[in-house]
């Protein structure tokens, strides 16, 4: 039996609650090959079958599995390069000065998908900024699909994905060839870690961050979660620090950031909060 318009109501539901993505329902002919591997490891045959089982016993690891094979995974190395552009002449300069100090940066690359994007700020902090190699840079990629981590975490990747936004030069230095794959050098594995981790739920990450890439997700969450998130990143993120958004978002949080346009793109400072005890004490450092 094929399923119904209320087994695709079920499934869209199980997604919003397990990942806050709100999916459409033009997109629901996705399901039937999204899920194929979930099937066929749950030994049920289809998908209606597998929606009968779930309303029957609800089971969160399978639930958590729909969620994560759902999700868009899109990306690319200097993903629009406008905002890489950014970091390399003004945002990473400034932090550098402000840091010298402590002589420590950090940065969340949240909802990493496969890697490219933590990957990439590490390129160019290796190749513009040969003063941090002696300071404590840390680059943080998290992603809800357990998929997606493990991929950032083996950084390899196929001729297609380098082929794409990754300038030869940059490749040749830090890649090396694995068979039919390129693998990300050591001395860029080195600075960044990525864990699986839902920006909806459970705690965040606690420590302070310097900058925060947040780019091409929030599209897929209600207005609401949205504003959620961004109340929790401005908590995280450093009073001096910055963050970018993908190119056709915003932060729909008022009073929280301010927008700094610059010809190579826009990014956002937090704004001070009254009460805000951590934006009072200054900079990151
Ligand atoms: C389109 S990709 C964007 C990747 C990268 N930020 C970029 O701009 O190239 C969106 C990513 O968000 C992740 N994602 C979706 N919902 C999430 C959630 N609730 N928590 C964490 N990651 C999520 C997906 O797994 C996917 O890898």
């Amino acid at each position: 039996m094929a399923c119904t318009e209320a087994d695709f109501a079920y499934l869209r539901s199980v997604v919003y609650e397990q990942s806050a993505n709100k999916l459409d329902a033009s997109r629901d002919y996705l399901f039937e090959s999204r899920l194929q591997r979930l099937l066929r490891t749950t030994g049920l045959r289809t998908l209606d079958g597998l929606v009968a089982a779930l309303r029957r016993q609800p089971d969160a690891a399978i639930k958590r599995s729909i969620a994560e094979a759902m999700t868009i995974n899109e990306t690319s190395f200097f993903r629009d390069h406008a905002p890489f552009e950014m970091m390399r002449l003004e945002l990473i300069p400034e932090l550098i000065r402000r840091r010298e100090s402590c002589r420590r940066l950090r940065f969340w690359s949240a909802a990493c998908s496969t890697g490219q994007e933590g990957y990439s700020l590490a390129m160019i902090l290796c190749e513009h900024f040969p003063q941090l190699r002696d300071w404590r840079v840390e680059i943080i990629g998290t992603d809800i699909s357990k998929e997606v981590i493990a991929r950032a975490q083996a950084g390899r990747y196929q001729r297609l994905e380098v082929n794409r936004g990754l300038p030869a030069r940059l490749l040749v230095k830090y890649m090396h060839r694995v068979e039919e794959e390129w693998e990300v050098v050591p001395e860029l594995k080195r600075k960044c870690r990525f864990h699986q981790r839902n920006l909806c739920s459970g705690p965040m990450l606690l420590e302070k961050y310097d900058g925060i890439l947040l780019r091409n997700v929030m599209l897929y969450f209600s207005s609401e979660t949205r504003q959620r998130l961004l109340r929790n990143l401005h908590r995280v993120l450093a009073p001096d620090g910055f963050l970018i958004l993908g190119s056709s978002e915003q932060p729909e949080l008022p009073g929280h950031f301010q927008a700094v346009v610059q010809h190579n793109g826009c990014y956002y400072k937090p704004l001070p909060q009254r009460f805000d005890m951590d934006s009072a004490a200054g900079p990151g450092c």
